[in-house]
């Protein structure tokens, strides 16, 4: 057994033993900001909970914005006609994607109870209040300006960056844009259509997507970008059906901090439905 206390030793044999001295902090920290990350925000109360609560709820917006990061990425590929670079960065964003929604079993041991212990603090703040899930909403298709209200006194660009989501074409306007620009017949009006109104579901659009599952089989890159997208679809809509039932585990039907009647607003609002029409052409197929 190599020994970890004798570098020395551990160099006579042919292995490296890793660096241990540095002029200033680790390369490591230098990279990836541990040292800010270990003393990032500090939590309302000394409710042992709260932690794990505070913790999770950074690590998701975290993962937020790497999604919202491939979606991006991915648009600009196929603004560029790029589709194998383009399906590279939505399959990364799918992996976190089912990545995150792991993370929501970290709240299972949550009772209301043990919720109490530490809600009050919250004040009124709340996930809804959340700019990077408003701005994967944005990319996903949902546009609503009234959302874009509670962020504008957010610190640094991200008003700036949420608002430039809101008017842009969404992440479906770049698929659709470059299936009309390869042989697909895609609606005027949809290719056309005002980018700061929700993506509303289109029956020429359906046709395409019959048409195109119907002619290609399972290696067809156009056909990978369907399923791309509807995996990434089902993960979201995971997502919400997680958040959810972390929900009703933690405070029942309780009105919610961010002033919404909770359970009852959350389940209306998961209604709707990303890519409409991947999930409807089916149905013909
Ligand atoms: C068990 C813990 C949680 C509870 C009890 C909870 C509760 C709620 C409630 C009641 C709402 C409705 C809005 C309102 O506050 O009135 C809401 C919305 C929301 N929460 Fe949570 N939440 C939890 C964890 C999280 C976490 C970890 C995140 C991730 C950052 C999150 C993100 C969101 C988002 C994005 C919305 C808005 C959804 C939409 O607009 O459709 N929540 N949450």
């Amino acid at each position: 057994m190599t020994s970890r206390r004798n570098p020395s030793r551990r160099q006579s044999e042919g292995v490296e033993a890793p660096k241990l001295e540095f002029g200033g902090t680790t390369p490591y920290d230098a990279y990836v900001g541990s040292s800010t990350l270990a003393h990032f925000k500090e939590t309302m109360t000394d409710d042992p909970g709260e932690y794990m609560f505070l913790v999770m709820s950074q690590v998701m917006e975290l993962y937020f914005r790497l999604i919202a990061f491939e979606w991006r990425t991915a648009q600009r590929f196929l603004r560029e006609d790029n589709l194998s670079e383009a399906l590279v960065a939505l399959r990364r964003s799918r992996d976190t994607w089912t990545a995150l929604n792991a993370s929501w079993v970290t709240f299972r041991w949550m009772t209301p109870p043990d919720f109490n212990a530490f809600r009050e603090a919250l004040g009124e703040a709340s996930g809804f209040q959340s700019f990077l899930y408003r701005h994967l909403e944005f990319l996903l298709g949902f546009k609503d300006a009234a959302l874009l209200r509670p962020h504008k006194k957010v610190a640094g660009d991200n008003y700036a960056e949420l608002v430039a989501a809101f008017e842009a074409p969404c992440l479906y306007d770049d698929v659709l844009a470059y299936l009309s620009r390869h042989d697909h017949d895609v609606p005027d009006s949809v290719l056309q259509r005002d980018t700061t109104t929700s993506y509303e579901s289109d029956e020429g659009v359906e046709d395409l997507w019959v048409a195109l599952y119907e002619r290609t089989g399972p290696t067809d890159p156009e056909r990978q970008l369907g399923e791309v997208l509807t995996d990434i679809a089902q993960e979201f809509s995971d997502w919400r059906y997680w958040h959810l039932t972390s929900v009703r585990r933690a405070m029942g039907a309780k009105a919610g901090t961010g002033g919404s009647a909770g359970l009852g607003w959350l389940e209306r609002s998961m209604q709707r439905q990303a890519f409409p029409e991947l999930w409807s052409a089916r149905t013909r197929m």
